[in-house]
């Protein structure tokens, strides 16, 4: 294979095909012919998983015996106190169980086992704080720290099976704090920052959460964020008796409230506390962590996952995906309030021994220069982010050319990575060209809350890469498009993403709602098969799969899940002045999506200033029930929403007319056709 990037020859799915490739129209489709981008000949020399053949290979072995192949990688991955006897148990589908009947730590695989391969002096979390001051701990000194939480956390009554809220800013606290829940068996339910009183509040009560840990306030973007004030307004809400302790973390030195009774310092708290901490040993299915996230219904669901199962496919995906070695620096900018900052800087890194960034502020402060500087600063040598970030920060350098990372030495870079929603291929090809140096494959990851880690996506060393394609299934991953019944469609034509068998990674069950969870995802037209919740399409000639999108009411803003559902009724619950709405997501060139919302008030249409001004009062409004990330950008309102004679609300319809579209749909069925012209109208 030559690897110069101008031509690639691979192997796929057993077939032999030949991609040739014209300058200047690099990894791009024309006239049906595919041009990919070869993986460079460094990186495939010294991958974990090197070249095709090899990833070949592993598919095989996972599809002559599927659970086998993971057996071999928790025996290799995971270190177990009492080894187990079984693999996968699907006696009780959907409710799958692996490895049931081993014990382990996460935190042990974490931390203490690092220190006994004698990593203890080898940094484990580089730190870089909004003021741009930095500070690195080791893996000794992460795992005496996380030792001395744990001890408060037990002293303080926690108990394994206890869930612990985390509300938190990104901070090795914050990681500190879910290694320590994870070292005494306690649940963690880490709620992003992001979210409002009444979200913690729910989220609180939904866990039945015992103890609460959060710092005085955030620091982003050189503004200061309260935490503690709204865990304070969360439990004044109700509903949360179960909280005993709060333990708060001083960040800012804010002053706060303080409830004695209630309240303790972090740093009072450890003072004193032993460096040790005797791990809890707890079964692989042992609910490691909850996290809730936003449905096709109003109520987000507590997605549950395992410990066992879910610590191996961290690692293993960390390992493989970005291809890290010993001597790697890896950066993931996720918020540990997402998913991807569970898996990819709360457990992954930590469980393979990496050296990683943990960054607390934004990537625009003091300006859109800061990745490239923390890069250069850092000689991050794995960087893995999200378009939405990508496209804003191309934004900023057409503005100013100062941020553009030419100015920045990147050359530490080997790899580069996207998560979180789509990737346009403009985007792609800007982050390879001028992040990468164009010698950086740029993994693509395609994966879910709910999926624990990554599903489909190239691996650096064995997969040639297409821009705006995720690629290959990660191996044993059984991803297939198929209808709604559950029939496989041919390659080139649209369907539904399936994994058609468990996977050690997956949720377990929703918290508390296993009726919810068999609907959800395991609907009984689809065979059994994982329903993902986006649509798919496979390239004929390289059978590389590209997500379309999400097939539910659910948004993605930012990167941000949200669903429409969950919008409508913070938006109705404002009882006072709205009677009906209905939200639609509007393609954004920068956010992936915006939320609009059509508005029926109670009163009449309001029109001018007076429409301006309500939009402005619905929108905080949004903000207090759910978050700040949920607050509409655009808000019309009219008379009525356009509904069918049976009363459906014309969903396409609106999402036409949120784009500004001409409208060409059949409009016969509805009813009240008057109000178009009135939600047309922008406030
Ligand atoms: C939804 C999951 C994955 C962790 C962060 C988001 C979309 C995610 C990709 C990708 C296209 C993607 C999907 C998915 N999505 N990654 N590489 N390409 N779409 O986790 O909040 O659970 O959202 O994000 O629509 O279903 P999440």
């Amino acid at each position: 294979m030559k690897t110069n990037g101008h031509d690639a020859t691979v192997a796929l799915g057993g077939k032999v095909q030949g991609f040739a490739e014209n300058d200047g129209a690099k990894g791009t489709k024309a006239s049906g012919e595919i041009r990919l981008y070869a993986v460079p000949e460094p990186v495939m020399k010294r991958a974990h998983v090197s070249g095709m053949s090899a990833y070949e290979e592993l598919v095989a072995e996972a599809g002559a015996d599927h659970s086998a192949y993971w057996a071999r990688l928790a025996r290799e991955f995971v270190t177990w106190k009492r080894p187990f006897t079984q693999s996968l148990d699907d006696s009780e589908a959907p409710f799958f169980k692996w490895f049931e009947d081993g014990t382990l730590n996460v935190s042990y695989n974490c931390l203490d086992r690092q220190v006994e391969r004698g990593l203890g002096d080898k940094v484990a979390i580089l730190f870089e704080a909004d003021d741009g001051q930095v500070s690195r701990v080791t893996y000794s000194e992460l795992l005496a720290r996380t030792c001395r939480l744990a001890n408060v956390l037990r002293a303080r009554g926690v108990k394994k099976g206890d869930r612990v809220v985390i509300y938190m800013s990104m901070s090795v606290e914050g990681v500190v704090a879910m290694q320590a829940c994870a070292r005494i068996g306690a649940t963690h339910s880490v709620v992003f920052g992001g979210f409002s009183a009444q979200s913690l509040r729910d989220r609180m009560e939904g866990a039945g959460a015992v103890m609460v840990i959060t710092a005085d306030e955030q620091l982003r973007g050189g503004k200061q964020l309260p935490l503690k004030a709204i865990v304070d307004e969360a439990i004044a809400l109700g509903g949360c008796d179960a909280v005993k302790d709060v333990i708060v973390y001083k960040r800012t030195g804010a002053k706060i409230a303080w409830h004695p009774s209630r309240d303790h310092w972090m740093h009072e708290a450890t003072e004193g506390q032993p460096d040790t901490c005797e791990p809890e040993w707890v079964g692989a299915e042992h609910p490691l962590f909850l996290l809730y996230t936003s449905g096709s219904t109003g109520k987000p669901k507590g997605v549950q996952h395992s410990t066992g199962g879910y610590l191996l496919h961290a690692a293993v995906t960390t390992k493989w995906t970005f291809d890290l070695h010993d001597n790697d620096v890896f950066w993931c900018t996720a918020d540990i309030g997402w998913v991807t900052g569970h898996t990819y800087i709360a457990y992954g890194p930590l469980a393979i021994g990496a050296t990683q960034v943990v960054f607390e502020g934004v990537p625009t402060y003091p300006d859109a220069g800061r990745f490239w500087k923390m890069i250069q600063d850092h000689k991050v040598t794995v960087f893995y982010t999200a378009p939405t970030a990508i496209r804003s920060l191309i934004k900023a350098v057409s503005a100013n050319d100062a941020a553009h990372p030419k100015h920045y030495d990147l050359s530490s870079l080997r790899i580069l990575g996207s998560v979180g929603e789509p990737i346009n291929p403009a985007a792609w090809e800007w982050y390879h060209a001028h992040v990468g140096g164009g010698r950086c494959p740029i993994v693509d990851t395609f994966w879910q809350t709910e999926t624990g880690g990554h599903m489909i996506t190239p691996l650096p060393g064995a997969t040639p890469l297409l821009p705006g394609s995720c690629t290959l299934p990660f191996p044993g991953i059984a991803a297939a498009i198929v209808d709604d019944i559950g029939n496989d469609v041919p390659d080139g034509q649209g369907g539904m993403l399936v994994v058609k068998k468990p996977w050690p990674g997956m949720i377990r069950t929703i918290w508390n709602e296993d009726e919810r969870f068999k609907d959800s995802y395991f609907p009984r037209e689809l065979k059994g098969y994982y329903l993902a919740g986006d649509g798919a399409i496979r390239d004929e000639a390289t059978g590389y799969f590209t997500i379309t999108g999400r097939i539910d009411d659910v948004l993605n803003v930012s990167g941000h899940r949200m669903g429409t559902m969950e919008i409508e009724s913070a938006l109705v619950s404002c009882t006072e002045l709205v009677a009906e709405a209905a939200v639609v997501g509007r393609p954004d060139e920068t956010t992936g999506e915006t939320i609009c919302a059509f508005v029926v008030l109670k009163g009449p249409r309001p029109t001018g200033d007076a429409a301006k001004k309500i939009a402005a009062e619905l929108r905080s409004w949004v903000g207090k029930e759910i978050g700040p990330i949920a607050k509409p950008k655009d808000i019309r309102f009219g008379d009525n929403l356009p509904k069918t004679r049976s009363g459906k609300i014309m969903r396409r319809l609106l999402r036409s007319i949120a784009k500004d579209e001409p409208i060409t749909q059949d409009i016969s069925t509805l009813e009240n056709p008057a109000v178009l012209d009135q939600l047309m109208e922008r406030n």
